[in-house]
């Protein structure tokens, strides 16, 4: 064992010290703001004042909480490990054996060799402050040991009062909900074997009041694409702790002698207000590796502008129409495929159908690629309808259980990706169809939530071995066809995580393209996604979610803060639509290398029907900035708005943003463009117009020194 004891690892104005001095698995310190470089006599301090509270009728002994906090340790809330082996060993204590660091990766093993467990801790600090931890655990024992669960768990300081994490349903991801932190677990379980629509996203504890520009902030995310958890648990004797893993359905974990269960990474952000706690995951994802690198191509996507109408004729004219607007990938949605004329039947039997396209998808290919766009194709690789061929060759390759089936939803079954052949089979034809087209996007759609998802060859459960079997085939397609890109689409917006985006390129936010809708869906997704990775649509003018009918500005100007595209029959639409339209695109062309790249930020103005939102280059040149009137108010109405987010010391230009379209009835109290610095304007202000609701006007904010 090294003699490394306690470790303080910084980046970006964040400190993470642990004590890895053991004899337990190490424990964090301090998780928060950077406390300048701490020599080794300040570190061992540090630990010196730190420790579980003492009270009159505690433990003898300070064991501070573990990162995996134990029950052996004296922690009374919820186990990082729960397992056993035939009901023994069901309380494991940890003994360090090992702590290895290279950078701001920190390595630990330990062992209960009692228990016949080894653990594998890995901590790491990002460039862009991200704390992220997993573990490795693994069976050295001689019979199988169950792992019910394990997850991990970072400290918060008794200061965090208030939590908020989100929800939301079908059309209506990612809501927020807040509400105090008091003692005892606040739990946010999702068993739907998808990340859910209505999943927590980010769980944030933070000091009273906490908002997009104030308060010190905490927040875990759970980067898992199944049945998962995160929670925030306050316990007796001054802990609370925010943390998340997988959660596995009985027998899930079960582990041979030698084999490992390893969990999803934990990933953790500090910030003084969530703008700062988001940037870093957006700071952490574009400097991955596979981060889309060129320009995101706008997109006109077929789902609401024809359904399953698919007419090759029909489909020429949208492309023509999207290649006069400025279209660069033309997305064909549901319905291309052998039996596929609703939503009843077809899925699984992943051939072209040879009833609509007796000359397979060529002549839409070659149509769309001869004008010069990209082409796209929707797939949903992990369903099945009763009613194809697939299920009716092989039933038993359904996920199902009990010698049942589980309710359709959707009409469709899940099928089971942990049957070697069913992965074979959709592999073979993802990568054929692949190979045969000039495709550079999938669209991977994800319809529902799976009930009973068992296999049915071995009567056990299914959701893991499922999650990461969609993991290694998304992996192999890019493998075998590099420079692929793959949305993550899940009936909209229900697959949105980390561990979908190591290896996707973008999310589908919502399946509402009502741009009211979307200004809530938007602002929280940014929460962990950058604007360039959330696909957002112009819909037609009365969206098909909701009825609302909306100007195409307020389409236009929501969408144009995303990975902009179009989804509407623009080939019925009037000339005047398709102009403007076409103006809508030359301005998000001419934007979005700011906007896919800069820092998002977002005003508070307490529950308002008025948002402000935008986005600042990072070297605070420019900013663009979008002022959206949601509902009729006698609050906001609007007057003066604070700018935040620039360069105090820099003084701005801030004029209106001249937009397609018919012009608008509503003047700026000032025509000329206003001057001042950053700190006026965060501080001050401009005077905007009021609008009506539903309505976005954009300023335009450029350094002039
Ligand atoms: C759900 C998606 O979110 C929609 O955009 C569309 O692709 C449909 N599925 C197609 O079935």
């Amino acid at each position: 064992m090294s003699n490394i004891e306690v470790l303080q690892l910084r980046a970006a104005g964040v400190s993470l010290v642990l004590d890895c001095s053991g004899p337990a698995l190490p424990s964090v310190l301090h998780w928060g703001a950077d406390l300048g470089e701490l020599s080794e006599r300040a570190l061992l301090e540090l630990r010196r004042g730190a420790g579980a509270a003492q009270d009159g009728n505690g433990l003898d002994e300070n064991r501070p909480i573990a990162i995996v906090p134990e029950y052996s340790a004296g922690w009374f809330g919820l186990p990082g490990l729960n397992g056993h082996r035939d009901g023994q060993d069901f309380s494991a204590s940890f003994r360090l054996v090992d702590v290895a660091q290279a950078d701001n990766t920190v390595v630990v093993d330990a062992a209960d060799t009692e228990a016949g467990l080894t653990i594998r801790l890995t901590v790491e600090l990002t460039d862009s402050g991200l704390v992220r931890a997993k573990a490795d655990l693994t069976n050295t024992g001689e019979t199988p040991y169950t792992v019910d669960g394990l997850t991990l768990a970072l400290p918060v300081p008794t200061e965090a009062t208030e939590l908020l994490d989100l929800t939301g349903r079908h059309i209506g991801e990612r809501h927020p909900q807040r509400h105090a932190f008091t003692q005892g677990a606040h739990i946010r379980d999702n068993r739907r074997g998808r990340t859910g629509a209505d999943a927590t996203l980010l769980l944030v504890a933070g000091t009273q009041g906490f908002g997009f520009q104030d308060g010190e902030i905490w927040a875990v995310h759970t980067a898992w694409s199944g049945n998962h958890r995160s929670y925030a648990e306050r316990g007796m004797s001054g802990y609370a702790v925010i943390g998340g893993g997988e959660l596995l359905l009985p027998g899930e974990g079960r582990l041979q002698p030698q084999g490992t269960y390893s969990t999803p990474w934990l990933y953790g952000t500090y910030g003084v207000g969530l703008d700062q706690t988001s940037t870093r995951f957006h700071e952490y994802l574009r400097s991955r590796e596979n981060h889309p690198k060129t320009d995101r191509p706008v997109v006109l996507n077929t789902w609401e502008a024809v359904y399953f109408d698919l007419d090759l004729d029909k489909l020429k004219a949208l492309a023509d129409a999207a290649a006069e607007v400025g279209a660069e990938r033309f997305v064909l949605d549901d319905g291309w495929f052998r039996g596929r004329r609703d939503d009843h039947a077809g899925l699984g039997d992943w051939y072209v159908d040879e009833g609509i396209w007796p000359k397979g998808l060529h002549p839409l290919v070659d149509h769309v690629r001869g004008l010069g766009l990209q082409f796209g194709l929707w797939v949903e690789p992990e369903m099945v309808n009763p009613d194809s061929d697939l299920a009716r060759e092989h039933p038993d390759w359904i996920l199902a259980t009990g010698n049942r089936l589980p309710p359709t939803a959707r009409h469709q079954q899940g099928l089971n990706l942990g049957v070697p052949a069913a992965y074979d089979y959709i592999l073979e034809r993802l990568d054929s169809i692949l190979n045969e087209y000039d495709i550079a996007y999938l669209k991977w759609d994800h319809n529902r939530d799976f009930v009973d998802g068992g296999n049915q060859l071995t009567g056990t459960a299914g959701i893991h071995a499922q999650t990461v079997a969609v993991y290694r085939l998304i992996d192999e397609l890019k493998r075998r066809h590099p420079g692929l890109e793959i949305e993550s689409c899940s009936s909209g917006g229900a697959r949105v995580d980390l561990a979908i985006l190591e290896r996707t390129d973008r999310v589908w936010g919502s399946d509402s393209n009502d741009a009211l809708e979307r200004q809530t869906i938007q602002r929280y997704t940014q929460l962990l996604l950058p604007p360039e990775l959330i696909g957002s649509h112009v819909g037609p003018p009365k969206a098909h979610t909701t009825g609302r009918t909306q100007a195409l500005s307020f389409r236009a100007i929501t969408a144009l803060f995303g990975h902009f595209g179009i989804e509407w029959d623009i080939a019925s639409a009037s000339q005047e639509e398709r102009t403007e339209l076409a103006g809508w695109v030359a301005l998000h062309k001419e934007l979005r290398p700011l906007l896919h790249t800069g820092r998002v930020v977002r005003a508070d103005r307490g529950p308002s029907d008025f948002l402000l939102h935008g986005v600042v280059a990072q070297d605070n040149s420019r900013a663009v900035y979008a002022a959206v009137q949601l509902a009729q108010s006698v609050t906001s109405a609007v007057g003066r708005v604070r700018l935040p987010g620039l360069d105090p010391q820099r003084t701005y230009r801030v004029s209106r943003i001249a937009t397609p379209g018919p012009a608008s009835r509503w003047q700026l109290a000032w025509t000329e463009p206003v001057e001042l610095n950053g700190a006026a304007l965060a501080a001050a202000g401009v005077l905007l117009p009021a609008q009506w609701p539903e309505n976005a006007l954009l300023l335009d904010v450029t350094a002039i020194d």
